[in-house]
């Protein structure tokens, strides 16, 4: 139902389309395995714009040599399926060499061509964990911006330093307007109701969900629960104290809940019963595996932001 645009020439060739009718473009870039968060950013751009385009590129530049760029989930099956429940305009579903025309490795030692990094707000927190993760993100999104040349551009609050971060580029590289002004950041898509498997409410959706295993299904929550724990502190002390309320006291309700799931988690791998697997015959993990899963999460909490 809408073309599905594979090089660079034939992007150009559907943007020059829509610059010569004098009409708007909303642009939703995306790595794939499309869920109802995607899908709000993408009913939101064509609730505003004349046209929607979606692009769908797992990004190596983002990718460490030791992160998933290999296994990342590829459904580009049921995400045509879903896109054309929806009305939009164009896919760009770009191979590797058309954006990286100078090549691309996840060795960044050697890695030739160009490249933008976003000075200071790459290298915190989530930064930390991932050197190399936003100068990736920065430049792919830059690629597609001068391509697609949008007049919105919408993203997740869900990697919120992703947004800012790419706000930050727009001003500082000068990118002209309206894109600049119209980078548009939508809330979290979150589950409504506890999955199956062992979800709690509240899950924000992620590609990166399919990698949760039985068993750690059930602490996934364990971030949006944090957040309402603090919510509670914040509410409780606005109507109490005139609408005085104390940081602090919010942040250690959330950090509190994070400590419990994981003295929880510490205690379970401990007892004796642990060893056995809810999947069965799959060897049980090692003891320790189970809890540095939360605990970037743990650090981060613990460091001034
Ligand atoms: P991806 O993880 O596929 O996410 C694409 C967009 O969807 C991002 O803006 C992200 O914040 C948003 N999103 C993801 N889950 C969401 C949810 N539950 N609710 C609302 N929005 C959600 O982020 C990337 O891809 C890449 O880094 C990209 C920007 C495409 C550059 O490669």
């Amino acid at each position: 139902p809408f073309p599905i645009l594979t090089s660079v020439q034939a992007l150009r060739d559907w943007r020059t389309a829509r610059f010569a009718d004098n009409e708007s473009v909303g642009f939703v870039p995306t790595m794939g395995a499309l869920h109802q968060g995607h899908l709000s950013l993408v009913k939101a751009s064509l609730a505003a714009n004349t046209h929607t385009i979606v692009s769908i590129f797992v990004n190596p530049a983002q990718f460490s040599p030791t992160e998933d760029l290999s296994t990342y989930p590829r459904t580009l099956e049921s995400d045509l399926a879903a896109l054309s429940l929806l009305d939009v305009s164009a896919l760009f579903l770009p191979p590797v060499d058309a954006l990286y025309p100078s090549g691309i490795t996840t060795d960044v030692t050697k890695q030739v061509g160009a490249f933008v990094e976003v000075k200071g707000l790459d290298a915190v927190m989530e930064g930390k964990s991932r050197p190399g993760f936003f100068r990736g993100v920065a430049t792919v999104v830059l690629k597609l911006f001068n391509l697609v040349q949008p007049t919105r551009a919408y993203f997740g609050q869900k990697d919120i330093q992703q947004a800012l971060l790419l706000r930050r580029m727009l001003v500082d590289l000068h990118v002209p307007s309206p894109l600049a002004h119209n980078l548009v950041i939508l809330p979290t898509f979150r589950s409504r109701t506890s999955t199956s498997d062992g979800a709690g409410p509240g899950l924000a959706l992620s590609s990166r969900n399919a990698y949760l295993s039985a068993r750690e299904r059930p602490y996934a929550t364990v971030l949006v629960d944090a957040l309402r724990a603090g919510e509670r502190v914040w509410e409780r002390q606005r109507g109490e104290g005139e609408g005085v309320v104390c940081v602090e006291d919010v942040l250690g309700a959330a950090r509190a809940h994070v400590e419990g799931v994981v003295a929880r988690i510490a205690a379970l791998s401990s007892s004796p019963s642990s060893s056995s697997s809810p999947n069965g015959d799959s060897p049980p993990e090692p003891e320790r595996d189970q809890v540095p899963h939360l605990s970037p999460l743990y650090f981060a909490l613990n460091d001034p932001l």
